[in-house]
């Protein structure tokens, strides 16, 4: 038995479908009870449960082998993984899967990779097997900006530099392969598309999929920050991601990483295919 939390997720839903199609028994874990006849409907084991409830947790373990660990970025997510570490050793999971994101580490200088690498190394000291996906820039952040896309026919870009996007169905394919696969454990993974693209880049892939002019415009720190917020973001957590962002400038999210070609032996997937894949988001 495989437990996802948050099978509802951007990375957890289609991690579902992956570990599915392989045949794995999945345990899909989610806070909202509402959600749990579409995941059982998909054909697994549906767990309401809660990261602020430990002993939710400890359900979501029980005869577990393998557990994917994610939660949102939130001020709370070092205590919700600890907990759920807890509750996995407690249950005698063996290996733990981990979501963070690229460059976490303790030599880490950011807020967001010190936060995740806490994690990493708590996980580590637990004695469990474990297995770090560490995502760049998600793919699918771009349909936060779809209904403003569509209306003003521009793409606010808040990074200013190359960023080599991955679409979250390729860490999810990943993270299938740890769960599933021989020789993950004690590998950090870090995982990227296969190309940097700046905002001019992205504009441009709009433009070509939607047959309309779709043109960047640089989005100010305190703007983003401030968008993040009207969203619902915690104000803090809103913080690191305009710190994170403020690195692309200088070229520091460019870098390309191998693994998910390495570890599928197929290449990542591009940007041009997810905007296309999505175009009916973008033109509504
Ligand atoms: N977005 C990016 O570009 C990016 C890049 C690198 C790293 N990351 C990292 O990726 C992680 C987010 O991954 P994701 O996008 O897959 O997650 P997500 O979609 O933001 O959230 C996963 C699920 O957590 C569940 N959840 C929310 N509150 C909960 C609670 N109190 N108890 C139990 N479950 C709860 C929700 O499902 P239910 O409503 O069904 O409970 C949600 O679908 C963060 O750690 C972030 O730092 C993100």
């Amino acid at each position: 038995m495989i437990t996802v939390f948050g099978a509802t997720g951007t990375t957890g839903a289609p991690l579902v479908d992956a570990l599915l199609a392989k045949g794995a028994q999945v345990r899909a874990v989610t806070s909202d009870p509402a959600k749990a006849t579409d995941l059982t409907t998909r054909g697994c084991e549906a767990v309401t449960a809660n990261f602020n409830d430990a002993a939710s947790l400890g359900q979501a373990c029980a005869g577990a082998e393998r557990i994917y660990l994610v939660t949102p970025a939130h001020l709370n997510m070092r205590r919700w993984k600890a907990d759920a570490i807890k509750a996995a050793k407690t249950a005698g999971v063996r290996h733990v899967v981990l979501a963070t994101g690229l460059g976490a580490s303790p030599k880490a200088g950011l807020t967001f990779g010190k936060w995740h690498s806490e994690t990493q190394e708590l996980l580590k000291e637990s004695g469990l097997d474990w297995t770090f996906v560490q995502p760049t820039y998600f793919m699918q952040n771009l349909l936060w900006q779809a209904d403003s896309i569509v209306k003003n026919g521009v793409y606010y870009d808040d990074l200013g530099g190359p960023v080599s996007w991955i679409d979250a169905r390729d860490i999810a394919d990943v993270a299938a392969e740890a769960l599933t696969g021989a020789d993950h454990a004690g590998k950090a993974y870090g995982l990227t598309g296969p190309e940097a693209l700046t905002g001019e880049d992205i504009a441009a892939l709009l433009s070509e999929v939607t047959g309309r002019s779709i043109t960047s415009a640089p989005l100010a720190p305190e703007d983003a920050k401030a968008a993040m917020v009207a969203n619902g973001m915690q104000d803090e957590v809103a913080a690191a991601m305009v710190e994170l962002a403020s690195i692309a400038p200088k070229g520091y999210l460019g870098g390309i990483e191998t693994t998910v070609s390495d570890v599928l032996g197929r290449p990542a997937r591009r940007f041009r295919d997810f905007v296309a894949e999505n175009r009916d988001a973008f033109v509504k």
